[in-house]
């Protein structure tokens, strides 16, 4: 009797349970047509990859509004390589076979050579770089093609491709900051002799030459460089493997896919390494202070190349005309470059705020990291080319460099300095060359210019007839020789110790 109750229970049971799937099936097939005949409007007939649990197909301005494709296909060449270095990983530790990798690899190499013509057909409906390449990927090679994002996620992805992208810009960067600081070289070898108004407020202060300012615009570019290697280092890093932000449950081997890569480490922590775009920030930090230095030396070739300074003479070929003043000639490349530091600094006000409160790990806010960092690429580079391939052109006009140099009482400093070397206390020595420069404006001459008798009035015990040599130009940059000081044979020992460190630099 209990045996019969049983299995009457259990036939119930059974019968219940295969009407239970039945209704399942049924419910299924009826959101399956739902949803299909939603996901229809798709206007570009798309299927999204991340579709699946979607029941109606994204609003059209919200799938333009959200897409990055039409500014992340830059990355195309890093998003390939990055692909191609999962691909060549996940087959390592066995989640694809040989043959599915030599698939995708094959796949991946074709969509490279589609893009480079120009033949491949960008969607934004595939929302960015990575999905348009991930689906043609399964268009041309098929099903193999979607085990591709096995063990990683978008977010890996992009971090991957930027850091790949901006390693490589980093070191165009450098390559043109080189040039550039060659040029300044060979410029301040040239003119090491070259005599000019060092100036301090925009007033005439002690003479210098024209080498010396060179190699000034040197030493700022020098650490301009080491910036951009020592960022260079921390961009360095795979986030490939982080997946999402928590790591995958696949054996991935991320050193094999860094080193692959030609990166020189993991960024460890999966969650990190996702959402932080601390590297990119410093690269626009860098790049800012480096944009900074060429806005100052373009202020400089401004004022030089004007009919005022008349210092310089800026090539024809990097200069404009007015279409109204026959006689101009604008220095629209300095003054270009100088107005580009509002945008780079702009650039890294944006990132900024873009990273500033995000939570962890990945936020889509991210995606907007790519057009503040690409300009800011863009225009660095520009800049630093317009720069390089102009200075070795500029004409130095020495005979007006000297004529304003001995205006201005630019040898006050070596009077006085030759009064305390003859036993006056600075301070004194001080208000004496003040009471002779004075003395000299009143009579409307340099005080190279006074009478022994005139100079000795105001000193008589400390001035002899040796003073006027102090007076000179040329004893004035001579006398500061010392490291780093003025003097042409300063200069020229600088520009050697300049050319060595070029030569042996190269610690990217
Ligand atoms: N286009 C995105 C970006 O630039 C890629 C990563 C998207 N990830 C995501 N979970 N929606 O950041």
């Amino acid at each position: 009797m209990l045996f019969a109750c049983l299995l009457v229970y259990c036939a119930k049971f059974v019968a219940s349970g295969l009407c239970v799937a039945g209704l399942v099936k049924e419910k299924r097939a009826d959101y399956m047509s739902d949803k299909k005949e939603a996901m229809s409007v798709n206007k570009a007939g798309e299927q999204k990859l991340w579709g699946g649990r979607f029941t109606e197909s994204t609003d059209a301005f919200v799938e333009e509004f959200t897409a990055s494709v039409m500014f992340d296909q830059r990355l195309y060449l890093q998003d390939i390589q990055g692909s191609m270095a999962h691909c060549r990983m996940l087959a390592k530790v066995g989640v694809l076979t040989e043959s599915e990798r030599d698939q995708i690899l094959d796949g991946l190499g074709r969509i490279e050579k589609e893009i480079a013509a120009g033949e491949f057909v960008w969607s934004v409906s595939r929302e960015d770089v990575h999905m348009n390449i991930e689906a043609r990927l399964t268009d041309l090679i098929g099903t193999v093609g979607k085990k591709l994002h096995t063990g990683r996620s978008r977010n890996d992805q992009v971090a991957t491709d930027i850091r790949l992208y901006l390693r490589a810009e980093i070191d165009r960067v450098l390559s043109e900051i080189d040039r550039l600081q060659q040029g300044l070289l060979d410029l301040a070898e040239r003119e090491a002799g070259t005599i000019m108004p060092g100036f301090t407020h925009l007033q005439t202060a002690q003479p210098v030459t024209f080498g010396h300012h060179m190699l000034a615009w040197f030493e700022m570019l020098s650490r301009d460089y080491e910036r951009m290697v020592d960022c260079r280092k921390r961009v360095n890093r795979s986030p490939l493997g982080a997946a999402a932000l928590a790591g995958t449950t696949f054996p991935i081997d991320r050193e094999y896919s860094a080193q692959l890569l030609g990166f020189d480490a993991v960024c460890e922590n999966s969650l990190d390494a996702v959402s932080d775009r601390d590297f990119a920030i410093e690269f626009t930090a860098a790049a800012s202070l480096l944009m900074t230095h060429l806005s100052r030396f373009s202020e400089e070739l401004v004022l030089w190349s004007s009919a005022q300074f008349d210092f310089i003479d800026l090539p024809d070929r990097f200069c404009t005309g007015s279409s109204i003043m026959p006689q101009k000639k604008n220095p629209d490349v300095p003054e270009l470059v100088r107005g580009k530091v509002g945008r780079v600094n702009g650039h890294l006000i944006s990132l900024l705020t873009l990273m500033k409160s995000q939570p962890l790990a990945y936020n889509k806010d991210n995606q907007e990291d790519k057009e503040p960092l690409f300009d800011t690429v863009d225009t660095v580079l520009n800049c630093l080319r317009a720069y390089a391939d102009m200075m070795p052109a500029v004409g130095v006009k020495d005979a007006v460099m000297r004529e304003a140099a001995l205006r201005g009482f630019s040898t006050a400093t070596d009077l006085a300095d030759y009064l305390v070397k003859q036993g006056l206390p600075f301070r004194d020595a001080h208000e004496v060359v003040g009471n002779a420069v004075a003395f000299a404006l009143n009579k409307g001459c340099d005080l190279s210019e006074l009478t022994l008798a005139e100079l000795q009035s105001f000193s008589p015990e400390h001035i002899s007839e040796n003073v006027f040599a102090v007076l000179t130009l040329e004893g004035s940059v001579q006398a500061r020789d010392h490291l780093g000081g003025t003097a042409p044979n300063q200069v020229l020992a600088a520009v050697q110790r300049g050319r060595n460190m070029l030569q042996t630099r190269g610690g990217k």
